[in-house]
């Protein structure tokens, strides 16, 4: 059977129920998938996988460190093999072209750093995580999230990742690539 890594990294927890949601997808589609948290340092090994999915979320205009170091040792590997970044952010979820487009910028500053091509990129919108962020955070994210016009309630969460669209996602997997 194929297998496919999920590797991902996550500062307040979105991706990575991202990561473990497309991982039941991709397993009720009968594909045996692995998701694994990147950790500083990491020296997990992507070679048994004929798939691998990263997946990282932009914080100040940049992917996780820890994510690119792993994706620039692992480089040569990845690029022997079926491969997509996930790049979650909460501006992706305003769908304007304009901010797609730059996140594709992040997107691709990212495969430049790390040396790495990915076989595909899609920009996924995350989630306003006001309840898991610190004092800093939420002045910063409010402030954000009033020229953006987005809520302004910090007692919730607002999601806008688009299950529909990672289930599509999924359905590609079950075609070699
Ligand atoms: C301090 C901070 C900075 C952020 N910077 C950006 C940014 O530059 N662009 C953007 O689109 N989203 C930004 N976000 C939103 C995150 O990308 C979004 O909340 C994402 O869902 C976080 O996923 P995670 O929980 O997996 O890290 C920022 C969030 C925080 C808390």
């Amino acid at each position: 059977m194929k297998s496919i890594l999920i590797i991902y990294a996550s500062n307040h927890g979105h991706s990575g129920k991202i990561a473990e949601r497309l991982g039941s997808m991709l397993t009720e589609r009968g594909l045996s998938a692995q998701v694994h948290e990147v950790t500083k340092g990491d020296s997990f090994d992507p070679g048994p996988f004929d798939t691998v999915i990263v997946m990282a979320s932009i914080h100040a205009g940049r992917h996780q460190a820890k994510m690119a170091r792993w994706v620039e040792a692992n480089a040569e590997v990845l690029n022997q093999k079926r491969t997509a970044f996930l790049s979650v952010s909460l501006s992706a979820g305003s769908g304007a072209p304009e901010v797609l487009e730059e996140n594709r910028g992040y997107a691709k500053d990212f495969a430049e750093k790390t040396g790495w091509t990915p076989g595909r990129v899609e920009i996924v919108a995350g989630c306003l995580q006001y309840p898991s962020y610190n004092f800093l955070n939420k002045f910063l994210m409010k402030r954000i999230a009033k020229r953006q016009g987005l809520p302004l309630d910090t007692s919730q969460e607002y999601e806008y990742t688009d299950w529909d669209a990672l289930e599509e996602f999924a359905d590609d997997f079950r075609h070699p690539g």
